[in-house]
């Protein structure tokens, strides 16, 4: 089958790897791409976001199948658009994308069919909010109400950061994202990731995973979009995925079922563990990226078998065919990021680095330059990921490939997995 992923990131170019192993797929074109991904896949230049282009794309080539990988074209409708014209997709409509694209609708959602999460309250005025923070005191938690690049949340350890991140809201710092803003309850314990697929009734489990958000070593530092990442996250036992699976998620898809906006696609919770019971901090309603690194190096093939299964709604007899196996991807980001950071500078050594089944270096922000170079084109540029028998082994091959990487303008953490190690 002829298969188009949208996306150009690390995310998508580990999608793209996995796709491509399966014999299921014939023809492979990923949009926008990157450098890596061009080695492995057709690279189309189309307007990800535009509902009506992907369509007109998809049947000029002749697609039978769309991946999505971020949550812009699927906030911005393109898999409703698609759904109309047919065409299979992996991706909720915009309706269902509210999970993510609001964290009111969210709470709303959570609130209507018990599931535990933060206390929260919902303010469109700056002097009832600042009213309430005086009132709950800190620590607190501060949320743009709308998709903000990951940037609209604030967990507030005193007063004056939470007044601060309430000035900046209500000042217009995140647009219409920040027009609404949710104060929540500050939750403790260890967060972990659980991903789902969802076919609009039922329920598979992919995986688990655990992020580094802070830039620095030790977790400290400004956050980012993620620093690295692990697959599967030891806190997140058979029991607490029960309980998850028991008490949020399927409870979740039950009411997005019940409100006429049935939820297909793949579902990332967010989670806060403490004391054996987990509490929901988010949805997602698409990969986490570097997450989708990890999943994809322990799925491998059978990826887009769940996906297809996923998309054409038969997910009951759907079966994952789990590897006692552990994942671990390092970032290798530009220096200054996630501050100012340049973009340009060359990347040498890749050609030469092995890619197997166990150790891959997928391309997150890379482009080709005219003389041929790989070039740096984002913040966050590269994934070193490795799978192993054990979290130490991925960790130890993640890192040989690292090692080989000749990019002087270029930093990693060197503690990716420290928790759990
Ligand atoms: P979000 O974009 O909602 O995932 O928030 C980003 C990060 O903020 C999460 O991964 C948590 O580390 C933290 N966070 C969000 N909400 C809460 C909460 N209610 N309590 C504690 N930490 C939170
Ligand atoms: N790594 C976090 C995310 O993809 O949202």
């Amino acid at each position: 089958m002829n298969i188009l992923i949208l996306g150009g990131g690390g995310r998508e170019h580990a999608l793209a790897w996995a796709v491509k192993q399966n014999p299921k797929c014939d023809r492979l074109i990923v949009a926008p791409g990157n450098a890596g991904i061009a080695g492995i896949a057709e690279i189309a230049d189309l307007d990800i976001v535009d509902g009506g282009a992907v369509c007109s794309f998809a049947e000029e080539n002749a697609v039978d199948f769309v991946i999505i990988g971020p949550e812009a074209p699927l906030d911005a409708g393109v898999a409703d658009a698609l759904e109309a014209a047919g065409v299979l997709c992996l991706g909720p409509s915009a309706a269902a994308a509210r999970l993510e694209s609001s964290k009111s609708f969210t709470k709303e959602v959570c609130d209507a069919c018990d599931a535990p999460t933060a206390g929260w309250a919902r303010f469109t005025d700056a002097e009832a909010a600042r009213a309430h923070v005086e009132q709950q005191g800190a620590p607190i938690v501060i949320k743009a109400d709308g998709l903000a690049a990951g940037k609209g949340v604030v967990v507030a350890m005193d007063l004056a950061q939470a007044r601060a991140a309430l000035d900046e809201m209500f000042s217009g710092a995140f647009g219409a994202a920040g027009a609404e803003v949710v104060i929540e309850e500050c939750m403790e314990g260890e967060e972990a990731s659980f991903f789902v697929l969802c076919d609009g009734d039922n329920v598979l489990p992919i995986g688990t995973a655990q992020d580094h958000k802070r830039v620095g070593q030790g977790d400290t530092g400004p956050n980012t979009g993620g620093m690295g990442a692990y697959s599967p996250a030891p806190v997140l036992t058979d029991a607490i995925a029960d309980l998850a699976m028991a008490q949020i998620i399927r409870p979740t898809v039950a009411e997005m079922a019940r409100r006429g906006t049935p939820f297909r696609g793949v579902l990332y919770a967010g989670l806060m563990i403490k004391d054996g019971q987990p509490r929901l901090v988010e949805y997602n309603v698409r990969f986490g990226d570097p997450e989708c690194q990890v999943l994809m190096m322990r799925l491998g093939a059978q990826a887009l078998d769940l996906m297809l299964a996923c998309a054409e709604r038969r997910l009951e007899r759907a079966r994952v065919n789990w590897a006692d196996d552990h994942a671990l991807t390092v970032v290798l980001a530009a220096r200054g990021y996630p501050g100012a950071y340049e973009k340009g500078s060359r990347i040498g050594g890749l050609s030469e680095l092995p890619e197997t089944s166990a150790q891959m270096c997928f391309h997150a922000g890379t482009r080709r330059g005219a003389d041929g170079s790989t070039q740096a084109a984002g913040g966050r540029v590269l994934n070193a990921t490795a799978r192993g028998a054990t979290l130490r082994e991925a960790r130890d091959l993640a890192y040989a490939l690292v090692d080989r990487v000749d990019w002087p303008d270029g930093f990693c953490r060197d503690d990716i997995g420290w928790r759990a190690l």
